[in-house]
């Protein structure tokens, strides 16, 4: 067989430009449109980092204005795909809950066959808009609970929280929140994206990328670890009321155990941060706060006690989705909702990418290398 250099998952592969993101794995640095994310984090809301990754640049006063009017019109949960919802199990995993209500967005959008870059910002848009309402209201069917209407009074992580809970969080948790969606917002070309512009450089429309980033986010390699990482609290057995060092010598064995049968732990490593994922810091601040302000000290214990027999073991650390599963179960959504969540934020970075690609794009189609049977004939 000829020796041919394959590259394994695209391991290391430079595929394409892109002036969305950069991820600099030795600084452990990450920048949208040049901003530092934890800059960003601090200091702004999601609507406003949704401008940025779409425009380029974050919006004067009254650009912000009118793009924060157009999502709030935007938020109601349609009725078609509420109906849509309600036909679907209950138990159907929220992931594919939101993969459908996507593809039924597109279906229904008055602009589906108009590729155009002003009716793909508007498609996006709008799916930045309406996705709150999907995965609030799939998680309150599941609670026997009714639709909670969108409030225009409240910003997108607040009326995000309204619509699954029915009642007004505190500024802490909106903020604990907010960051969470900033954080998750964008990052290169990790496999939900490139599955985006790979469909999208067929010349596909935009929802139709968006439906199929949703299911290769839906994988525990990737989105899916925030979700996997609550089953491993879960296994471990959370015990409030437990001591902070009780609950971490609890974890601490646990993880032993599983390395010692040589098991992936998610919520650890990642394909380009080997020293350390640059969100990580951010998030778990956010954590500690919700752990604070919740007076759950045992989770601490659990999430210590994993990340320290991690490094003991293996040096490898936590990636965005460890510190993001505890801190939503603290703010009372379901396990099943977090990768959600996910998906609401990774829309606008998502679909600034589609757009990246239609601007200069080219079809994207790899060579694989045949290992099969030599040419046969039919007997
Ligand atoms: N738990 C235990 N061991 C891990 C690990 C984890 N979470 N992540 C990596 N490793 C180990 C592998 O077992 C392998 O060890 P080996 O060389 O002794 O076989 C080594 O580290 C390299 O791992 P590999 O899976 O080949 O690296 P990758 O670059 O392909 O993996 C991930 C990146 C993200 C797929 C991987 O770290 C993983 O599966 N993590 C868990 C899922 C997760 O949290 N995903 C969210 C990413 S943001």
């Amino acid at each position: 067989m000829a020796e041919v250099d394959i590259k394994k998952g695209l391991d290391g592969v430079v595929v394409d430009y892109t002036s969305v993101s950069k991820v600099n794995p030795d600084t452990n640095s990450l920048l949208y449109r040049g901003y530092p994310v934890q800059e960003l984090a601090a200091r702004c809301s999601f609507e406003e980092v949704a401008y940025l990754l779409w425009n380029g640049e974050l919006p004067s006063q009254e650009q912000l204005t009118e793009f924060t009017a157009r999502e709030r019109a935007g938020r109601a949960l349609d009725p078609v795909v509420k109906q849509v919802i309600d036909a679907l199990p209950e138990t159907s995993h929220p992931m594919d809950v939101c993969r459908t209500a996507a593809s039924v967005m597109g279906a229904r959008h008055a602009l589906a066959e108009d590729a155009s870059r002003e009716a793909n910002m508007t498609k996006a848009i709008d799916l930045f808009a309406a996705m709150p309402a999907v995965v609030a209201y799939d998680q309150r069917r599941r609670h026997g609970q009714g639709v909670v209407e969108p409030r225009e009074d409240l910003g997108y992580s607040a009326n995000f929280l309204w619509m699954t809970f029915g009642e007004e969080q505190v500024p802490e948790v909106v903020e604990a929140f907010n960051v969470s969606m900033i954080l998750y917002a964008e990052h290169s070309f990790n496999a939900s994206t490139f599955t985006a512009r790979v469909i999208t450089s067929t010349l596909s429309d935009l929802h139709s990328a968006v439906t199929g980033a949703i299911g290769a986010l839906k994988g525990p390699l990737h989105g899916g670890a925030n979700e996997a990482v609550m089953h491993t609290f879960d296994e471990i057995g959370i015990r409030p009321q437990e001591s902070l060092e009780e609950a971490a010598a609890r974890a601490k064995a646990w993880m032993e155990n599983a390395l010692a049968q040589k098991k992936k732990v998610m919520g650890f490593g990642h394909r380009v941060y080997k020293h350390g994922d640059s969100r990580v810091p951010t998030m778990k601040a956010a954590l500690d706060k919700m752990i604070a302000h919740y007076g759950r000290p045992e989770l601490l214990g659990l999430y210590n006690g994993l990340e320290q027999a991690m490094e003991e073991a293996k040096a490898i650390k936590p990636n965005l989705d460890y510190p993001a599963g505890p801190t939503y179960h603290l703010m009372g959504f379901d396990t099943a909702t977090f990768t959600p969540l996910f998906v609401a934020s990774r829309i606008t970075g998502w679909t600034a990418h589609i757009m990246e690609q239609l601007d200069a794009n080219s079809l994207i189609r790899p060579l694989s290398e045949y290992v099969g049977p030599e040419e046969r004939h039919l007997p």
